[in-house]
């Protein structure tokens, strides 16, 4: 089986879907892994690191000429595939509901598109998960982001000189990126308060050591809610929220918003007016961007300043730590081919009847196959 990985083409996008590692155990199950020229230069990955590793690295045609699976991070062009093969896998983020027009170009190459981000949330499932390990690695960069930006310390301090306050911390949504936001935030000292619309949160936010705000005149989401998810919220939950919301935003120094919908816009947290009543020097950043925003007046790929309070809205927030989540994206794409990998074909087989096959295919013998994406 020849596995080729992708140099990826985005402007924002600096990870790469193998590091050596991932080669080397790749090659150990008996695969053959080709390296585009150049693919793990913002990872900080050399073509010297690969081919020590036991990859070729040749040209975008070379490698993917003959490859059965080709491994990116974002889903490319078809144009930009030359010679891929009739029935060969293409493995990457491929943003489903905002990209039809290149699914259905995957179809009509006889692709079998396998999207990463639809990885079924099962136990099974979860060393191949990659909105987790991206957005684990997001909510720790969101505090980092944060802190730099709002130049001051995050802890107490009590020195000879005096005492300077601790930064108070608010994170909205916590799943996984806000959870590693709390325990970020946490470990540098600050004060940190949360708040979801999922019950089951309040005490994961209590055992970080934070204080949970939750909306109590209108019910929310019981327990983790339907796949752990969020849905859309009533008129009536959402003004109970807006109002807790606005007596709590004006005493922070930094908020975090990372609450989303699958399927769905982000919902929107925070007003102009709730930014304006925030002390001028404070932050917010806003790992929702990408899904159309949390907070009003962020601007895809800016940090842009309203009221006196700095909104940052980085695009692709886990390709900010490239190495890291270069090593994690590669280890999810490894643990899925090793769970399906056989032995004797030396070939990964991909049962059409696996959950975790179902949840991730969507294309397959010229078709769309996928129920997220029919009717
Ligand atoms: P997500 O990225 O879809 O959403 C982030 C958070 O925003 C969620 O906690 C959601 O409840 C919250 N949110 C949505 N609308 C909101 C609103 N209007 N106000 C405040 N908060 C709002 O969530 P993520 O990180 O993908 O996690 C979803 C669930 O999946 C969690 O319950 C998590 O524990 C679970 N999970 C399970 C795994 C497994 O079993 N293998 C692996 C990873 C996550």
């Amino acid at each position: 089986m020849k596995i080729a990985v992708l140099k990826e083409t985005a402007a924002t996008e600096t990870r790469v879907a193998a590091t050596p590692e991932t080669v080397k155990k790749l090659i150990g199950l008996g695969a053959e892994v080709a390296v585009e020229t150049g693919a793990g230069a913002h990872a900080r990955i050399s073509d010297a690191d690969y081919q020590a590793a036991g990859a070729t690295v040749a040209g975008r045609a070379d490698v993917i000429g003959g490859a059965d699976m080709v491994m990116g991070v974002q889903g490319p062009q078809v144009a930009d595939l030359p010679g891929i093969k009739p029935g060969a896998i293409l493995a990457a983020i491929l943003s489903p509901f905002t990209e039809r027009a290149k699914i259905e170009a995957y179809a009509a190459a006889g692709l079998n598109a396998y999207a990463m981000e639809f990885m079924p949330r099962t136990t099974r499932a979860q060393s191949m998960d990659v909105l987790s390990s991206q957005s684990n690695l997001a909510g720790y960069k969101a505090v980092i982001d944060a802190g730099e930006a709002y130049g001051r310390a995050f802890p107490m301090m009590m020195t000879a000189a005096g005492t300077i306050s601790a930064a108070r911390v608010f994170i909205m949504g916590v799943g996984v990126a806000g959870l590693q936001a709390i325990a970020t935030a946490r470990r540098l000292g600050a004060l940190v308060s949360a708040t979801d619309v999922r019950s089951a949160t309040k005490e994961q936010i209590e055992s970080l050591g934070a204080k949970a705000i939750f909306v109590d005149k209108v019910k929310g989401i019981e327990g983790e809610g339907a796949g752990g998810y969020a849905t859309e919220m009533s008129d009536e939950y959402k003004a109970a929220q807006a109002e807790l919301v606005s007596s709590h935003i004006a005493k922070q120094d930094i908020v975090i918003t990372t609450a989303l919908i699958p399927g769905r816009p982000a919902p929107r947290l925070i007003t102009d007016a709730q930014v304006a009543s925030m002390r001028p020097g404070s932050v917010i950043v806003d790992l929702a961007v990408d899904s159309g925003g949390n907070v009003e007046g962020v601007v895809p790929g800016e940090i842009v300043e309203r009221h006196g309070v700095k909104i940052i809205g980085h695009r692709n927030p886990a390709s900010r730590l490239a190495p890291d989540a270069s090593a994690l994206y590669s280890r999810n794409l490894f643990n899925m081919i090793s769970a399906f990998w056989d032995k004797e074909a030396k070939a990964a087989v991909w049962p059409g009847d696996d959950d975790i096959v179902k949840g991730i295919k969507l294309t397959e013998g010229g078709k769309i196959v996928h129920e997220r994406l029919l009717g």
